[in-house]
């Protein structure tokens, strides 16, 4: 695998890449991140993957100075899945000057996480453009765990005429319902216990349970919720009567540890 630093060492060898599937990361990679590179390598000739922890969508009370960092572990797993190229590039290769410019998601990227993380989208679909131009990718890879960024990006590529396909992986769990995130890992031992709680009342949601009614079991287990809302899974606008395509998303937060899921029903 070769790990390229800069862009234009990432210009010289792309005629070598062709057919470029591409899994952007933040790193710490856990099995999630690697059911995408499968994905990617699936559905490509190449596989490319990016590590970057990228500052501009972490409000200043969030967590980007202690965002779990393991970029020698993450270079094995991905070496093991044969990927072929890693983008790590440092701050000041992609972002060199102030981001003036900078992408204006759609409307829905203020509402559900929008709500709570104000900037968050912009954030994501600046660095996610800037990542394609980089890679120019044919395919990039995108879990549905975050399925509001799944979206976004998705509106994005089709409004930008962007040159590339948006392929979407199925959210990988632990044995006990829990979403993997990297974020899990902040999670002490009785509140890892308690964490796949978020998966069951989505559950229950997506059985009949009112979302005002899961918000109040997870408050009377311990948790602080964010928003369980039903949505339309195809614009995430609030479900019409006679709308079947639906996805149930939550986010609450444990402790100090803000966890998010879905679920399509
Ligand atoms: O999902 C993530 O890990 C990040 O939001 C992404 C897409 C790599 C952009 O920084």
């Amino acid at each position: 695998m070769k790990i390229v630093r800069r862009i234009d060492e990432l210009r010289r060898i792309a005629p070598d890449l062709p057919d470029l599937a591409f899994v952007p990361t933040m790193g710490n990679l856990h099995d999630g991140h690697l059911s995408l590179v499968r994905l990617a390598r699936a559905r490509a000739r190449h596989v490319a993957a990016s590590i970057f922890v990228n500052r501009m969508q972490f409000a200043p009370n969030e967590d980007f100075d202690s965002y779990p960092r393991s970029f020698d572990a993450d270079c094995a797993r991905l070496a093991a899945e044969s990927v072929d190229l890693l983008f790590a590039p440092d701050e000041a290769v992609l972002y060199p000057e102030p981001q003036q410019c900078i992408v204006e998601p759609p409307a829905i990227a203020g509402e559900l996480e929008g709500r709570f993380r104000p900037r968050f989208f912009h954030g994501v679909a600046t660095v996610v453009l800037k990542l394609f131009n980089c890679v120019q990718p044919r395919i990039a890879v995108f879990g549905k765990k975050d399925y509001q960024q799944l979206h976004i990006v998705r509106a994005m590529t089709r409004q930008l005429n962007l040159a590339l396909e948006i392929v979407a992986g199925e959210t990988v769990r632990e044995a006990d319902g829990l979403a993997m995130s990297s974020r899990n890992g902040y999670l002490g031992a009785a509140q890892r216990t308690a964490a796949p709680q978020l998966h069951r009342v989505l559950q229950k949601v997506a059985r009949g349970m009112a979302c005002a009614q899961a918000m109040d079991e997870l408050a009377a287990a311990g948790w602080r919720p964010d928003y369980v809302e039903v949505r339309r899974r195809s614009d995430l606008a609030a479900p019409q009567s006679g709308d079947r395509e639906l996805v149930v998303l939550g986010a609450a937060r444990l402790g100090s540890t803000r966890l998010i899921d879905n679920l399509e029903f």
